[in-house]
């Protein structure tokens, strides 16, 4: 059930039986010249509605404007500051926790949210689990078998391919693989601390991260999405009890 399509009568009847909510959270930002703009956004949206069907949850409008400051040399990116997106992430947890919602299950799709989400789920009078989508070892195994390494860290083919299968297919116009990263960048880099916009843009012209975007399949979407639903039911089913 989503919250946005539900009555208040009917949230209040769930609510006498159920305290669990899901939350999405995603991004508005570039994505390589094969991925949408949402992709972040999207592809959280997309797992929690299909964990949803197997686990009865409600899913609350996803929080898709997040900290993205190091890709607004690309246009379409829309970047929040981080102490307001950790603010608003409170107030809209804290208000799902005001009406009985006290099992809040953040379900997230942008690495640059996973600090400031943290920091807000630590204000709110409620039970908070914070997961990314890719956390889940089903998820890791089919990413590490169709893509290994050029996994990369954005406009991943994993990602992209989500998008591929729920929106649409971006022709590929023969993109050379990206630059390949070192262990040593992706650690330094973890969480999406990158440099400033105009050094990000420099390092990344086409706004791919080592991420091998042309790999993607809408086949593989199709069964990221699966994997990635059924391993979150089970995860936000241990949460609510
Ligand atoms: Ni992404």
């Amino acid at each position: 059930m989503r919250l946005e399509t539900m009555t208040w009568i009917e949230v209040e009847a769930y609510l006498s039986r159920n305290r669990g909510v899901i939350l999405p959270t995603g991004s508005v930002e570039q994505h390589g010249p094969l991925g949408l703009i949402g992709t972040d956004a999207i592809c959280a949206r997309e797992v929690a509605w299909t964990a949803a069907d197997h686990c009865g949850a409600v899913v609350a409008p996803e929080l898709a404007y997040a900290p993205a400051p190091f890709n607004m040399g690309f246009p379409g990116t829309v970047s929040l500051d981080v102490t307001l997106y950790t603010e608003l992430a409170r107030q809209v947890m804290a208000g799902l926790a005001h009406h009985g919602f006290s099992r809040i299950y953040v379900l997230n799709g942008h690495g640059a949210n996973l600090a400031p989400l943290a920091q807000a789920a630590s204000g709110v009078d409620a039970q908070v689990r914070l997961r990314s989508w890719w956390d889940f070892d089903a998820v890791n195994a089919l990413r590490e078998d169709w893509y290994g390494d050029w996994e990369g860290m954005h406009a991943t083919p994993s990602e992209v391919s989500i998008t591929q299968h729920t929106h649409r297919v971006i022709a590929d116009p023969g993109l050379p693989a990206p630059r390949k990263l070192s262990p040593e960048y992706i650690q330094a880099h973890a969480g999406d601390r990158h440099g400033p916009p105009e050094d990000h843009r420099r390092d990344f012209p086409d706004g791919r991260v080592g991420s091998h975007s042309a790999l993607a399949r809408p086949e593989h979407g199709a069964a990221l999405l699966k994997a990635a639903a059924e391993a979150v039911a089970a995860d936000y089913q241990t949460f609510v009890g």
